[in-house]
């Protein structure tokens, strides 16, 4: 029988969005380049499987800047490991549709930088050199995604799955007239957060596959402080489940 071993990278903002993922590891190794820390291990599941699936983990903080680079480091963290078959960012966002609430979980299957304008040096939304203002995972990985969550739709805590696109920006947005102006001009805009299209980017640039998988914490309106502070203290103690229903089925992830 052939091995198979996995090595996933997954990344979040804040700590609450990764919560018990270290104590479901071993042989865990703790890395500090400069101010993030980073842990590597294997989970622990898997043990009695022919595979063995390494995971390198990480909070990056909030925004563009700060997620690239953590996505960065964990992808060129230690020449020793096996190259990174999958980067998984997950947390929470606001929506951006009426019909999204809190708990419904959100697949990206396009990522567009909302605050990127050259206009009219180029068209609004695309970064110059790359050309492009979409990024989309590989076909395969939403598949598998999606299958994955079957086993959490509306189950536990969760709501309905979506896929759509996800709108990154280095802004907190609570304000509906912001909403709906995006909404307008993105399409099939199901989220905003601050995140996922910079990692997006770094894969592309280079050559990681890729997966942005939020839950809707706040509708991104007046009430979205509120709404996000209350919703994080509790999704703290939920957002394992979302990296388990990935990990536990990752011998079905077939990557080209
Ligand atoms: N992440 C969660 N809620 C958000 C919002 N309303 N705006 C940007 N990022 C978010």
């Amino acid at each position: 029988m052939s091995k198979n071993n996995f090595h996933i990278a997954v990344l979040s903002a804040m700590p609450e969005e990764i919560s018990s993922l270290k104590n479901k590891l071993k042989n865990i190794q703790n890395f500090k380049l400069q101010n993030q820390e980073i842990i590597s291990g294997i989970w622990k599941e898997e043990l009695s499987h022919s595979n063995e699936i390494r995971i390198t983990s990480s909070w990056s903080g909030w925004g563009k800047v700060n997620s690239a680079q953590a996505a960065t480091k964990l992808i060129y963290l230690n020449q020793d490991f096996p190259k990174i078959d999958l980067l998984i960012f997950t947390g929470v966002a606001g929506s951006a549709d009426n019909n999204l609430k809190q708990w419904d979980i959100v697949v990206g299957d396009a990522l567009i930088q909302h605050d990127m304008d050259a206009s009219p040096i180029f068209p609004k939304y695309v970064i110059p050199n790359i050309n492009k203002s979409f990024f989309k995972p590989r076909k395969e990985v939403l598949k598998w995604t999606f299958e994955s969550f079957k086993e959490l739709e509306n189950k536990i805590c969760f709501k309905k799955v979506y896929s759509g696109t996800i709108a990154t920006g280095d802004q907190f947005i609570s304000d509906k007239e912001n909403i709906i102006s995006l909404k307008s001009e993105i399409t099939n805009l199901l989220a905003v957060e601050m995140e996922g299209a910079s990692v997006a980017q770094v894969c592309f640039n280079d050559n990681v596959p890729w997966l942005i998988v939020r839950v809707i914490s706040d509708s991104a309106n007046d009430n979205a402080v509120t709404d996000f502070n209350d919703f994080v203290s509790e999704y703290e103690s939920k957002s394992w489940l979302i990296i388990q229903s990935l990990l536990k089925n990752i011998n079905h992830l077939k990557l080209k």
